[in-house]
């Protein structure tokens, strides 16, 4: 007769933080993917779920299935052919990686934007789209906590989609707080979603705040207005202990910033992620007009000035002196060289350039991996001349 025999369960004790990254299964690419292997592809548009008016999910399959790696809270560069030209835009995956045949992204209708109408109205199930990536460190497998709170604005509420949903998938939403900011109680994305999930997890608390009523709907019975430093500290009297990951629209990441330093949160445990799509943090500065081949200098920095570099672009020959401490991006502008670009901030990796000659001074936020940096490529919009440097534009 077989003795069976049952060890006593013992309680392995409160989670030491997050297990997201070392941990990840098989399927989700970890032991699948060589270090740095290429995640570039193309992808096929599946299904289009309607999130609210005016936000829709973009269900995508990659091509190459079981390839794509990712962390809750990475964002993807998508570059959509719309009417013979290319327009490149960066978004937040909404879904976990721990579901990694099928990815989304949410993405809110921008009325004159370059791209998001397209993908409201256009993209149909079947069209294939590029997608690079994925990018970006606003991830809390980088900051692994007890304690999370999450807050967002807007459509800033994908990655907390993504970290919710992981964290529910993981069996790890041990102790999260959400706050999210929407105008009315109609653009409240995945509020069903959130709820049921809290609903189920002990460990995850879902505050939904709006400024305003829905036209026509009831009353709205939760917290009414802007995010304050009052309304916080009475939601989340712990913030003080939380790692905090905020991410929306520019004027609420400079309010929110305010804030949580007015309730005395430690800003080593803040993290931040604020797009502003289409813009570049280089500084406007008109293009000017054809000259040929001829090299130009455009600035009025004598090339003896210490500090000073010259900025030769290879391909179109064009030539500018620029000043210590102008990005390569903004010396493009000045020579009227176009670059695409999309942040501003070397997060999204859209304006890589090949480095002829010479060397810069790099300071990205994950737009660009290792293995380009050592291809000759570089990241211009947050990249300043260390002497002079030839540009493969
Ligand atoms: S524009 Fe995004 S990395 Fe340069």
């Amino acid at each position: 007769m077989t003795e069976l025999r049952h060890d006593a369960w013992t309680d392995p004790g409160p989670t030491p933080g997050l297990r997201l990254v070392p941990d990840l299964p098989r399927a989700v690419g970890d032991g699948l993917l060589a270090p740095e292997a290429g995640l570039d592809q193309e992808m096929v548009l599946r299904r289009r779920v309607p999130v609210t008016h005016d936000v829709v999910t973009l269900v995508l399959e990659p091509t190459v299935p079981g390839t794509f790696a990712y962390a809750p809270g990475q964002f993807v560069t998508m570059v959509v052919d719309v009417d013979g030209v290319p327009v490149e835009r960066c978004y937040t995956l909404s879904s976990p990686p721990t579901r990694p045949h099928l990815l989304t992204i949410t993405v809110k209708r921008m009325e004159g934007g370059a791209l998001s109408p397209y993908l409201h109205d256009r993209l149909r199930p079947g069209d294939r789209v590029s997608v690079r990536g994925p990018n970006g460190d606003f991830t809390v497998a980088a900051h692994p906590a007890a304690r999370y709170l999450l807050l967002s604005a807007g459509s800033g509420v994908t990655p907390t989609l993504s970290t919710v949903r992981t964290m529910a998938d993981l069996g790890e939403l041990d102790d999260v707080v959400v706050v999210h900011s929407a105008r009315t109680p109609a653009d409240l994305a995945c509020r069903g979603e959130l709820d049921a999930l809290a609903a189920d997890h002990p460990g995850l608390r879902v505050v939904w705040v709006c400024e305003d009523d829905s036209p026509g709907s009831a009353s709205w019975q939760g917290p009414r207005g802007r995010l304050t430093a009052d309304l916080l500290a009475a939601q989340v009297p712990d913030v003080g202990d939380r790692e905090v990951f905020t991410c929306g629209p520019p004027g609420y990441m400079t309010a929110t910033r305010a804030l949580l330093a007015e309730v005395g949160v430690d800003p080593l445990r803040c993290h931040e992620e604020s797009f502003v799509l289409g813009e570049s943090a280089a500084p406007a500065v008109p293009a000017l007009p054809e000259t040929g081949d001829a090299p130009v200098a455009l600035t009025e920095v004598p090339a003896a000035v210490p500090g000073t570099a010259t900025v030769t672009f290879g391909r179109s020959g064009r030539e500018v002196v620029c000043a210590p401490g102008t990005t390569v991006l903004a010396a493009a502008q000045q020579a009227g060289v176009s670059l695409p670009s999309s942040c501003g901030g070397g997060l999204c990796g859209t304006c890589k350039s090949g480095l002829l000659a010479g060397k810069v001074e790099m300071s990205h936020q994950g737009g660009i991996r290792p293995r380009e940096v050592a291809a000759g490529k570089f990241l211009p919009c947050c990249s300043t001349p260390d002497g002079d440097i030839v540009v493969d534009a």
